[in-house]
């Protein structure tokens, strides 16, 4: 299968960790539908880690445990679909998961066989004790293999953190998207180090083979399995509008049951959720404003991404500790003052529109702020 966008969805760990369990998921299959999360385009609802019986059955394959699921994960997915959304699982290329339940090093056929039984529509695949005896790569893309030829349609989603060059040969894995950093955290602090570490990257990710710059921590406010300090609702729009940006697949990660308006206005933003599915599927660039390009190692920068439609996303962000005053002039953007054009900017945030009638535009950004334009071409 080819998958053309950055899958969107919810993921367990973030909030629940092991502590996952059938009631929970149901009720968080309610909530993707009726907080209209599903109808903005988060459509895959994924259970992490910690679903597994500690030893696999006597047939081999993988059970789901009987006090979290009774009724099995083929009852669990069968709800999930029922409400119009996908179903996601997790496991792991070492005999054992991160939390020591059984992973699928040398079970990949049984197990990719078992998945596509249970209606199961993405695999997140994780990579504690892999042994040090084989590559990565050809643990990857056992997997690929298997769920290639499982008879169903699995999103695969790679997570081994980057690690061993993972975003040079995840690509002919036959994984989808590939984790490239270790695990998130609710902090700005975590945000911010994923943010910098990733802007190099960006040339490698691509529709079909995403970079997942792990799952969302906005909403969390301090809560739940990942959470440290917590973060305030600016820097949860930052966060939102980087991933955006860089074509990070959007998975929540916060508590859907119970989300405060602030956390459903910055998720549900139809204008910043276009920016990221957009169908040119281009990666970002890094508009000059001094910089020295990619590896310039910059707390404040300026983005740029072509739409499909002929538009251009234009980001301003900020990550140190001061305001800032950025720019955005049209010369670096590629319109140079012959072409006769320039651009209208219409603030996703604000709502705001702003003729740019100088060459340059410049604006203050708050300290761990953002401001996210989508500017149209017009004649001067
Ligand atoms: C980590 C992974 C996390 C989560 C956890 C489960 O390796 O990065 O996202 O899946 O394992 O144990």
């Amino acid at each position: 299968m080819f998958v053309q966008k950055p899958p969107m969805g919810w993921n367990s760990w973030n909030t629940f960790g092991p502590d996952i369990n059938e009631e929970v998921v149901m009720r968080s299959a309610d909530a993707m539908v009726e907080n209209g999360l599903l109808a903005a385009g988060y459509e895959y609802l994924v259970i992490d880690d910690c679903w597994s019986k500690r030893v696999r059955g006597a047939d081999g394959r993988l059970e789901a445990d009987p006090e979290k699921f009774p009724h099995g994960m083929k009852h669990v997915a069968d709800y999930v679909h029922s409400k119009g959304l996908k179903f996601g699982m997790y496991s792991c290329a070492g005999p054992l998961t991160c939390a020591r339940y059984p992973g699928s090093f040398d079970h990949e056929f049984v197990d990719a066989a078992t998945f596509a039984a249970w209606g199961v529509d993405y695999l997140k695949y994780d990579y504690c004790f892999h042994p040090s005896t084989r590559r990565g790569e050809d643990l990857y893309r056992r997997m690929g293999i298997a769920l290639a030829n499982c008879g169903r349609d699995i999103v695969f989603s790679g997570c081994s953190w980057g690690v061993e060059d993972t975003k040079v040969w995840m690509p002919g894995t036959g994984c989808h998207l590939w984790r490239s950093t270790g695990d998130i955290h609710d902090s700005w602090a975590s945000i911010k180090m994923i943010a910098q570490g990733q802007l190099a990257d960006q040339i490698y990710g691509r529709p079909n083979c995403f970079n997942d710059m792990d799952m969302l921590v906005v909403g969390m406010y301090g809560k739940g399995h990942a959470a440290l300090t917590g973060c305030t609702d600016e820097e949860y729009r930052t966060h939102f509008s980087l991933w955006a940006f860089l074509s990070s697949p959007l998975m929540i990660g916060c508590d859907i049951r119970n989300m405060s308006e602030a956390t459903r206005a910055i998720l549900l933003n139809p204008e910043v959720i276009a920016i990221n599915q957009d169908g040119a599927g281009r990666m970002a660039f890094r508009i000059y404003d001094g910089n020295t390009g990619w590896n310039d190692p910059a707390q404040s920068f300026v983005l740029g991404r072509l739409m499909e439609n002929g538009d251009i996303a234009i980001g301003l962000f900020n990550l140190a500790d001061g305001a800032c005053c950025q720019h955005v002039s049209t010369e670096n953007l590629g319109l140079a003052v012959g072409t006769g054009r320039t651009l209208v900017l219409h603030d996703v945030w604000s709502g705001e529109d702003i003729v740019m009638n100088n060459e340059i535009f410049q604006c203050d950004v708050p300290a761990h702020g953002c401001r996210v334009f989508r500017a149209k071409v017009v004649e001067c």
